[in-house]
């Protein structure tokens, strides 16, 4: 293999700064799906294609065609998180720069060095053994909104005999996972408006209700210090894993005491206490604050009751939990904790309904097979936290929906420092080439 070109093609697609979510970056989420396009082109792919380029691109492209062999669809992101706060990198984001034989970017991991990796297994190939079909798209990070509708438009788009998946991680070094389940989310602006403009803190304090004060009282009340959600019928819907299950992740390489330590690094693990560590990350939902704006922040000191503020949040949904029923049992909760001399709104940013996927289909073996031919062992199935949204719609023609990852629990995904190990990247073309060949084989 030649890594020394391979890396040099990896660095300069991560030096483009394709965050989605920020328009300054419009420009840059263009000239990643164009370093994607140019990528296929070289595959041979007969057909490449931006579709829905009204925003961020995504790309379509169809692989040569291989009589007889089945079709295997590959989903990707090409956008990246915001890299902030940019005084934690040791080195600039999209500067991608090796140290201690790990690649250190935003995206390194999440998700271009993966997508990177899936296409190198097949130009290491040769000459591609299945029908590739792909769709990379750019607004994973922000929703997947575009891509979402584009296929609720065009569901042919999805057709094949499996859809492959590399944006997750292995659950420990060298033990790769398939992931049988995948949270969704429900991502919300929560504003409380408490008069129609601030006021001196002198003449009315003592008084006048204060937003930021009615907001935190309402964020207390939708979730308890012991981790429990107060949002009324929200546990309704979530299924407990089975017995199999939860014996299952007993035996898996996880260890709490060690997570907090030397993952989580804070001084206690908090959440709803009767349930393992991992059922709380993979199998409970979530609400969590991102940041609250409003009121007085700059510099020096000013005395003024804010009117308005306002406090990103967002929920996580695990099966069978719906997110437009959240949707609904959120904003009643809020309507219902504020005090009636608030006005308190919610706002839905974007979402994501939970994925399950079921790990019997034969293709299923084949990735274990290459796993445990390359790295010595097989894949075990575990549970994602983290969301992707399209899951749902790639997996709704009925194809087996893989997902896995080359990633390692400790790669900083959408925090400074994310990186990717330089050996799990030229294992997993190996990997994946086998996949391919094995599938192209018997499939
Ligand atoms: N690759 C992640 C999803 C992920 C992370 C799965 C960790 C499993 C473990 C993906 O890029 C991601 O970050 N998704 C967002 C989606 C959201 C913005 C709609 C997420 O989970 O926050
Ligand atoms: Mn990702
Ligand atoms: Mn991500």
């Amino acid at each position: 293999m030649d890594t020394d070109r391979l890396l040099h093609e990896l660095t300069d697609f991560l030096r483009i700064p394709s965050v989605s979510t920020l328009p300054a970056h419009s420009a840059d989420c263009r000239a990643a799906a164009e370093w994607v396009k140019a990528e296929l082109r070289r595959l041979g792919c007969r057909d490449v294609q931006f579709l829905a380029s009204g925003t961020h691109p995504v790309v379509w492209g169809v692989g040569p065609e291989v009589p007889g062999a089945p079709t295997l669809l590959i989903y990707g992101h090409y956008d990246v998180q915001p890299p902030d706060p940019l005084g934690e990198w040791t080195t600039a984001p999209f500067e991608p720069t090796v140290r201690d034989d790990k690649l250190f970017a935003r995206g390194a991991a999440d998700d271009k060095g993966q997508v990177f990796c899936l296409l190198k297994a097949i130009e290491a190939c040769g000459r591609p053994p299945v029908n590739f079909r792909f769709l990379i798209e750019g607004e994973e990070e922000y929703g997947s909104r575009v891509l979402f509708e584009l296929l609720q438009r065009e569901p042919e788009r999805t057709k094949g005999d499996a859809v492959l998946i590399a944006d997750m991680a292995y659950i420990a070094p060298r033990w790769p996972a398939v992931y049988t389940t995948l949270r969704g989310l429900c991502y919300a602006e929560i504003t409380v408006r408490t008069a129609r403009s601030d006021l001196h803190s002198g003449e009315f304090g003592g008084a006048a209700p204060n937003a930021h004060e009615e907001l935190l009282r309402l964020l207390g009340r939708l979730k308890s210090p012991d981790g429990k959600i107060n949002v009324p019928g929200l546990y309704s819907a979530v299924r407990r894993p089975t017995k199999a299950e939860l014996a299952t992740w007993k035996s898996l390489p996880f260890n709490e005491s060690e997570f907090l330590r030397h993952r989580v690094q804070a001084k206690a693990l908090t959440g709803l206490k009767r349930y393992s560590v991992l059922e709380r990350l993979w199998a409970l939902p979530t609400f969590e604050i991102h940041g609250i704006v409003g009121g007085f922040t700059s510099d020096g000191a000013k005395t003024v009751i804010p009117a308005e503020a306002t406090a990103k949040v967002s929920l996580r949904l695990v099966p069978d939990q719906k997110l437009k029923t959240v949707e609904r049992q959120l904003a009643a909760a809020v309507k219902r904790f504020a005090p009636r001399y608030v006005q308190a709104s919610v706002r839905f940013l974007h979402g994501a309904d939970p994925a399950t996927v079921k790990v019997t289909h034969p293709a299923f073996k084949l990735l274990d097979q290459a796993f445990r031919e390359v790295v010595g062992r097989g894949t075990v199935p575990a549970r994602a936290g983290g969301s992707i949204p399209v899951v749902p719609a790639l997996g709704k023609s009925g194809a087996p929906v893989i997902l896995t990852g080359i990633g390692l629990p400790d790669d900083r995904l959408h925090a400074p420092n994310e990186k990717l190990d330089l050996q799990q990247l030229w294992d997993g073309i190996r990997v994946f080439r086998r996949f391919y060949e094995l599938l192209g084989s018997k499939g």
